[in-house]
């Protein structure tokens, strides 16, 4: 299971890059203030390359070239964790460069947040690998219908795989001494049943492609990911990377008022 130290100072890095995020800073920049923290707080190694992807460089999966400039009316999709003593934190947080979605990402974000909760909530122990990747798979897929972005029938889309359009990778993966930690997914063929001890990475998103001209402008060229780190313990699930903001409202508190806590 991930150190409690590392997902600490990821989720506090997180948090100081929100605050610090304006237009004109180049991606990098952010970065540098995630490694600081990261740094000061004694963990000297990164868990994998910073990916700080603004605008369509949110869409590039493992893009960490980070020299865009932040550009107002763009989000950006910050994918940082750091190692502590062995262990290591991987979080992805999706904010608006100015500090406030517009409609469109909201509504695109709100249906992320959605999808994660319900992939949060099928880790259980006696449930399978592949359930909390399943509830993902609906909650996105219903809510890109309900916007108009997909059509067609829920369990339809499903089935032909045209949900993928938008959400073409995997919900998660094993964490813990390293980022895509060693373990079997599926064991003599069936997917594996969940168990007390295990630890992995919940991390839905959205890409909206910028040149579909079947989809409205204003959803064009969005791409969303919000990733947390999960424990099963004896008590439930475990949301370890619960520190760094993830609500719209804490988000947009966060880059409104620096990195000070909201009060809840
Ligand atoms: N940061 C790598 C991953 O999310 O899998
Ligand atoms: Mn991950
Ligand atoms: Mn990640």
């Amino acid at each position: 299971m991930p150190d409690d130290q590392s997902r600490n100072i990821s989720a506090d890095a997180h948090r100081r890059a929100m605050a610090h995020c304006e237009p004109g800073l180049y991606e990098y920049q952010l970065e540098a203030t995630l490694l600081h923290t990261f740094v000061d707080s004694g963990a000297r190694e990164t868990a994998y390359p910073t990916i700080i992807g603004s605008g369509r460089n949110a869409f590039v999966m493992h893009y960490c070239s980070n020299r865009a400039q932040l550009k107002a009316g763009d989000l950006v999709l910050v994918d940082a964790g750091c190692e502590y003593r062995g262990y290591v934190a991987d979080i992805t947080r999706s904010y608006p460069v100015s500090g406030r979605f517009s409609g469109a990402q909201r509504a695109l974000y709100d249906i992320v947040l959605a999808a994660q909760q319900a992939a949060i909530d099928q880790v259980r122990a006696g449930n399978h690998w592949n359930d909390p990747h399943s509830a993902s798979v609906e909650v996105i897929t219903r809510g890109l219908v309900d916007l108009g972005l997909l059509r067609g029938e829920v369990h339809g889309l499903i089935e032909t795989g045209d949900y993928q359009h938008f959400y073409m990778h995997r919900v998660g993966h094993w964490l813990g001494m390293g980022v895509h930690d060693v373990g079997d997914y599926r064991v003599h063929g069936a997917w594996r049943q969940l168990e007390v001890g295990m630890a992995m990475t919940v991390e839905p998103g959205v890409y909206v492609p910028a040149d579909d001209e079947r989809i409205p402008v204003d959803f064009r060229g969005i791409g969303i990911r919000i990733e947390d780190d999960v424990a099963l313990t004896r008590d439930g699930v475990q949301v370890l990377s619960a520190a760094a903001p993830r609500a719209v409202a804490e988000i947009e508190y966060t880059m409104r008022h620096g990195g000070d806590l909201m009060t809840r």
